[in-house]
């Protein structure tokens, strides 16, 4: 039977576009209050279906986000909800409705597209670059002295979740706008994905607590966490799951962690997609005892060349001619000048050959082109183009999300 992919109409079809990714999960249906809180943020005809006989068998959406770049923000589309049914793997379904997807974000104004990849198998075919890594920590408490003494900043409190988003969400958005990977959340993201503590949500953990760092008459720093208490033989074997610590300046930053750090009852404090240039690392009197390790993060796609590489900041003026391979968004293909005087198409003779992918790793500023060349995933076709390359896109802040979507 043939299969059809076109967006979802109603809320019936999202729950069954839903479904396929929801059966990976170990679910034979999607949770209704998760699909709710997902057609609060991203619209209906955002989220496709591959239909096959009236029912979905694929499903693919992208939430409408405003992402933050190197100097500026960009119309973005998050992909999400990949899923296609196992009796129907392997028969270029996914293809098909990442074709219709990325083609209606281009058609919409959105430059760029980005995702959390289930595996790194997946997303390159499409023209998707590792772009950001995210850094997983588990620091035993009793190790974690900072290498000096600091005087207190502030003072913390707690605030009930129907409380946090005034307080919160204006840290959040100081440091999203400035912190490149990371999308402005609206008011009905914060209630519907991040200040909310569904049962299903917990997976045994304790209640999403928040606690607010105020300093000199303004919060300046949040966190969100839970604590999982646990005792052998009267001994605290516990932990606290950090969901989210943000903080507008580094004194902030150092506060909202040392408050953290000394919660009583906890043997472990534990945290994930953290930035990869933590201050923690800086902070702490034995890094290595932090078990920081990485993952990647954000695969970046460029879906409109010229106007992606236009939206960024050069940190260094001059420019360079890149040739561009785009197997699967042709009309990128081809020399493109790019740097602090624009971007545009050219006729000269280019200085680095990559493919689009590769492009989508140095856009936010997690690689450089001298990683991307000592990986052979740049052709140096002029002599001295990378090391020129690398002064102009090079950025002070390694990208980050903090969520996955
Ligand atoms: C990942 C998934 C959506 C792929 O769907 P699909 O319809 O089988 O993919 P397609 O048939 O369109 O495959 C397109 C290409 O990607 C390859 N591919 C797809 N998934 C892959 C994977 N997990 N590992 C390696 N290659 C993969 C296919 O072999 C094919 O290669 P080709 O173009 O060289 O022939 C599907 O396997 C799935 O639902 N997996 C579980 C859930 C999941 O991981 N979702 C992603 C969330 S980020």
């Amino acid at each position: 039977m043939d299969v059809v992919v076109r967006p979802c109409a109603s809320a019936e079809e999202v729950k069954q576009a839903i479904a396929p990714i929801t059966t990976y999960f170990g679910r034979s249906a999607p949770n209704q209050d998760a699909m709710e809180r997902l057609m609060r943020v991203m619209p209906t005809e955002r989220i496709y279906g591959a239909w096959e006989g009236g029912r979905a068998v694929g499903g693919l959406g992208a939430f409408p986000f405003q992402q933050t770049v190197p100097g500026g923000r960009v119309p973005a589309a998050g992909v999400t909800i990949a899923g296609v049914l196992p009796t129907h793997r392997r028969q270029g379904i996914l293809r098909a409705m990442m074709r219709a997807l990325l083609d209606a974000a281009r058609a919409r104004g959105e430059p760029v597209a980005s995702l959390w990849a289930s595996e790194g198998t997946i997303y390159g075919r499409f023209g998707f670059g590792l772009a950001s890594f995210a850094a997983e920590m588990d620091l035993a408490r009793d190790r974690s002295a900072f290498y000096a003494p600091f005087p207190t900043c502030g003072r913390v409190r707690l605030v009930s979740l129907d409380a946090a988003e005034e307080l919160v969400a204006p840290i959040y958005e100081r440091v999203a706008v400035e912190t490149p990977g990371m999308f402005a959340r609206s008011p009905t993201w914060w209630q519907a994905r991040i200040l909310t503590d569904p049962e299903w949500r917990r997976r045994g953990s304790g209640d999403l607590q928040c606690a607010v760092l105020e300093h000199e008459g303004r919060p300046r720093g949040y966190a969100l966490y839970r604590i999982n208490p646990a005792f052998k033989r009267g001994v605290q074997t516990g932990s606290i799951e950090v969901i989210e610590a943000m903080a507008d300046s580094p004194q902030a930053t150092r506060g909202i962690w040392r408050y953290l750090l000394d919660i009583d009852w906890v043997a472990h404090v534990k945290a994930d997609l953290l930035p990869m240039d933590h201050p923690l690392l800086l902070l702490m009197a034995e890094p290595r005892r932090l078990g920081f390790s990485l993952h990647d993060g954000l695969w970046v796609r460029l879906l409109d060349v010229e106007t992606a590489m236009s939206a960024r900041s050069y940190e260094a003026r001059g420019s360079l001619v890149v040739e561009l391979i785009d197997e699967f968004c042709c009309w990128n293909a081809g020399c493109w000048r790019v740097g602090s005087d624009g971007v545009e198409r050219t006729d000269e003779s280019p200085g680095l050959r990559c493919d689009v992918s590769a492009l989508g790793s140095v856009y936010l500023g997690g690689f450089s082109w001298s990683q991307l060349a000592r990986a052979l995933r740049v052709q140096e076709l002029l002599p001295g183009a990378i090391a020129h390359a690398d002064t102009i896109f090079q950025t002070g802040k390694a990208p980050w999300c903090p969520e996955i979507f």
